[in-house]
């Protein structure tokens, strides 16, 4: 009895922590995308737009940020940040949306994209 106990708590502890690792990782990613992009809310005025509660948010929907027509047409066509759309996006982001200002800043590794958006999804969480 005692030990199913031990080993139902590694079990459903282990699946948090690989998350935890993942957040960290991305935080660590992240501090090359704060050269263009701040992450707390209402933080503006640099290279790219603000990216505090980015998942779940449309595209090209930030205040004060002067898109390019690219990212204009993304919001009007109603594209949302979701982990799949950008998991694409970050993979190639000209492919995504040819001519945008960010250019092609990709992230080729899928599992380097995974902690990225698994550390933007959580700080989206607390700061939506
Ligand atoms: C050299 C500056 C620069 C870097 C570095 C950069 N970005 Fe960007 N990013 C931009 C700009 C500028 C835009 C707006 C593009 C446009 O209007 O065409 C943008 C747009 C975005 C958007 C869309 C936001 C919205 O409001 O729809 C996301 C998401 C994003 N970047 C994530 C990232 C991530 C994650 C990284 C790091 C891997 C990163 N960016 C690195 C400049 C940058």
């Amino acid at each position: 009895m005692r030990r199913a106990t031990v080993l139902l708590t590694f079990a459903l502890t282990l699946p948090a922590m690989a998350q935890d690792d993942m957040i960290e990782r991305g935080q660590q990613q992240f501090i090359w995308c704060s050269a263009c992009h701040s992450i707390k809310p209402g933080e503006d005025g640099l290279q790219g737009p603000n990216l505090a509660a980015i998942l779940g948010s449309r595209a090209g929907s930030r205040p004060n940020f002067p898109y390019t027509d690219v990212f204009v047409g993304l919001r009007e066509d109603g594209v949302v940040w979701t982990a799949e759309t950008l998991d694409v996006f970050l993979a190639d982001p000209l492919a995504f949306a040819p001519g945008n200002a960010m250019g092609p800043v990709g992230i080729s590794r899928t599992a380097d994209r995974a902690d990225l958006i698994a550390y933007l999804e959580a700080v989206s969480a607390t700061n939506r």
